[in-house]
């Protein structure tokens, strides 16, 4: 049993294969949280200490007790304007005007697996885990918030949400609503998050935590390259290997805010959910808000660990069940080949090389619809400009597959070019607020996915060109950041409540696509990966990780990518050199290995490639087809330290029963007489023997780990090495 409920005491102990999690309602009600991380059997109540606090003061039951503070004790989801002056998980606006929320505990359910969402992404469940939903109320008010928490065991992962409910007889404003908040005792923590920007996301920061509140986020209507929806919070001597840490991953796509504040005391709460900024709910009598879910894990082995954990969730229970074991295809794409300016002789003639090479699907990029040739116009017009391909695309499509390529498509569908025929017939479906010129970004606006008829449109305009063409995969952008956040379908009174139903209606068009065509590949994008997130990972098997292909940059960008997320969802191409965004020229070899981390595939012109550089590609492909498995399935271990003064950037994947190992290791930095490149390997089996591949040297696991590796010295810029493990018998 993965949940226990102690009646007599209103205890509740949450437990995964290596963690706990404890809370009970004490005997006012007040749901305290006592404890999450390391499997524990106590009870453990006694880490609460009730201490008189001077401007710290009582709830009226407690009037004669000046050591019970809601502001000092740990709360599992805090009220606000009720003395606890610490970040609130909940506000609200009653009719009268009224913001306090006093939330004390009603009861709870314990069921066998868990309820899917209908509007949200969530984690799916098997049957097996179990769910505690507890009850908490505020009477005066008439708000019931449901807290829903499902235990999986094997994975070390608790998921939480939660459910507002107005049970009065008046309107209620929800202002705010924390998908979990959880306060952690005293000590010395360390909170890391990845911010980043266009062409550089994901960069893990590392901090010691302020006294007061560290807050991270976006207002930008998606989860945005700036700031991802995933934290983690760490001992101080956490390392990669060592140490207790907590991820705090929400499942969610659009505004988002993770908060951490370390209080007068030094305990720290974690509040996590949609960012409460320009959000607002009107919850009428009778009406309920579903939070998005937020994804917990413990982990006391380090932040590989923790890692591991959520890597192994995402596959095996968010993206697709269809595409968790399956090897995805060798793509070529055309954007960095081609730009905009391509018809279908070229892009048959891209096929045709790349089909030579070993690749096995051509992907067409922007620029294929309407009259777009450059990024000024037609998104919205999702019909094929036969005129700038010189034939249809079912033609292009099938030829493409009689060559033996499977085809992909690129669409951006929630957004409005102002230069469009959509925007001509519909100019209140785009973004903006009434009398005010809309914020233009790249050119263009953003449709309001809001609205159910544009959703309708959407499918319909998308559907009409998958039923004319055969068509595998779909690469689906979000070239801006929302602005005007108003809807012309919505009153007033609801405005608020866009930004969130911005991102409903985008996961509605999503789902609705995947039931109509159940094979279809989508793999996100948002201008490189400025929607990395796991709402998407729930429809998108894999995203483009950064539209930043500079492999050396790359190292960065995935490196951060890999704290949270699994290198199968990472899209990454091997580009040309020098590379177009930042104009470095990396070795081929280099190029390949950092690509092969991740969803492989090209995006470059195939055409007119010595052959030195065509056998290259050949051999990068067959290393793909020899590896794809043990990357995308094995254990992924990162083997520098972050900030490390290290020059090379060193990772690792090992089988899940410890037989094969692959090492990369990518010099960052050349220096005469430097050196030489030494990692130790994580992972392996310290009992069984390993064979370097190629040669006849044979290493225990015990001697790679502990005794480590070191690199022959590397010779001219961004050299790389590949070394491939097997287990073999001493003899
Ligand atoms: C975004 C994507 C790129 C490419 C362009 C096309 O920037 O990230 O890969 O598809 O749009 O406009």
């Amino acid at each position: 049993m993965s949940i226990q409920y102690d009646e007599a005491a209103r205890l509740f102990h949450l437990k995964t294969k290596n963690s706990s999690y404890q809370m009970k309602a004490d005997s006012v009600g007040t749901l305290l949280h006592l404890y999450y991380g390391e499997a524990v059997t106590s009870d453990m109540s006694y880490l609460i200490r009730y201490t008189d606090r001077a401007f710290s003061g009582n709830p009226y039951v407690q009037r004669n007790s000046r050591c019970y503070s809601l502001d000092i004790l740990p709360q599992e989801y805090a009220g606000s304007g009720v003395g606890d002056y610490r970040l609130p998980a909940i506000q609200v606006i009653a009719e009268n005007g009224s913001r306090s929320v006093d939330l004390t505990y009603e009861g709870c359910k314990i069921f066998r697996g868990r309820e899917a969402l209908t509007d949200l992404p969530y984690v799916r469940g098997g049957g097996e885990e179990e769910t505690l939903e507890i009850t908490l109320s505020d009477p005066v008010i008439g708000l019931r918030v449901l807290l829903y928490y499902t235990v999986f065991e094997e994975e070390d992962v608790i998921v939480r949400s939660a459910k507002i409910v107005n049970q009065s007889e008046k309107p209620i404003y929800l202002e705010k609503a924390a998908s979990a908040c959880i306060d952690f005792p005293c000590g010395r923590y360390d909170l890391m998050h990845f911010h980043g920007r266009h062409c550089m996301e994901r960069q893990a920061e590392r901090m010691t935590l302020p006294n007061g509140v560290a807050s991270f986020g976006s207002r930008r209507g998606m989860s945005s390259h700036h700031s991802n929806p995933f934290v983690i919070l760490c001992d101080k001597n956490c390392t990669e290997n060592a140490g207790s840490c907590y991820g705090f991953m929400l499942m969610y796509s659009g505004n988002h805010l993770e908060e951490a504040e370390r209080d007068q005391m030094g305990s720290v709460r974690m509040v996590a959910g949609i960012h409460p900024d320009g959000f607002s709910w009107l919850l009428n009598p009778g009406d309920s808000f579903q939070t998005p879910e937020a994804i917990l894990s413990f982990s006391a082995s380090g932040l590989n660990g923790l890692s591991g954990q959520y890597h192994r969730l995402l596959q095996k229970r968010v993206i697709p069940a269809k595409f968790q074991h399956t090897k995805r295809p060798v793509l070529i794409n055309s954007w960095e080949a081609a730009y905009f300016d391509f018809n279908a002789e070229k892009i048959l003639r891209f096929a045709r090389s790349a089909k030579e090479l070993g690749m096995e699907m051509l992907v067409l990029d922007d620029g294929w619809f309407g009259h777009r040739n450059d990024d000024t116009s037609s998104l919205g017009d999702w019909t094929v400009n036969e005129e700038k391909l010189g034939c249809s695309l079912k033609t292009l499509s099938e030829q493409i597959h009689a060559l033996g390529l499977r085809f992909g498509l690129w669409f951006e569908p929630e957004m409005i070019s102002e230069d469009s025929m959509l925007y001509q017939a519909h100019p209140d479906w785009a973004l903006k607020d009434p009398d005010r010129k809309p914020t233009i970004g790249r050119n263009q606006m953003v449709l309001d996915m809001s609205r159910p008829e544009i959703v309708d449109y959407l499918f319909a305009a998308i559907s009409a060109v998958l039923d004319h063409a055969q068509i595998e995969y779909i690469k689906w952008d979000f070239n801006r950041s929302v602005a005007n956040f108003f809807s012309a379908g919505l009153p007033a009174r609801r405005q608020g409540e866009l930004a969130h139903r911005f991102i409903l209606g985008t996961y509605r068009l999503l789902d609705r696509l995947l039931k109509r065509y159940p094979d279809l590949m989508i793999e996100g994008c948002a201008g490189g990966g400025g929607r990395f997130d796991a709402g998407m990972l729930f429809y998108c098997p894999q995203i483009w990780c950064s539209d930043d292909t500079d492999a050396i940059e790359r190292l960065e960008i995935q490196r951060g990518t890999s704290y949270g997320y699994p290198v199968s969802a990472m899209g990454s191409h091997v580009s040309a050199s020098p590379n177009h965004q930042t104009g470095r020229a990396v070795p081929l070899h280099t190029r390949g290995i950092v690509a092969q981390s991740g969803t492989f595939g090209y995006e470059l012109s195939p055409e007119g490639l010595p052959d030195a550089e065509k056998k290259e590609i050949r051999n990068q492909i067959a290393a793909y087809h020899q590896y794809s498995d043990l990357i995308a399935q094995g254990r992924y271990y990162r083997l520098n330290e972050l900030d490390s003064s290290e020059d090379f950037s060193a990772w690792m994947f090992v089988s899940e029963d410890q037989s094969e190992a692959l090492v990369n290791l990518v010099m960052t930095h050349i220096r005469a007489n430097g050196p030489l490149p030494f990692i130790k390997l994580c992972g392996l089996s310290a009992e069984k023997a390993y064979r370097l591949e190629g040669t006849d040297q044979v290493f225990s696991g015990a001697a790679l780990m502990h005794g480590g590796y070191s690199f022959p010295l590397p010779f001219g810029d961004y050299a790389a090495s590949q070394l491939h493990f097997l287990e073999t018998t001493i003899e």
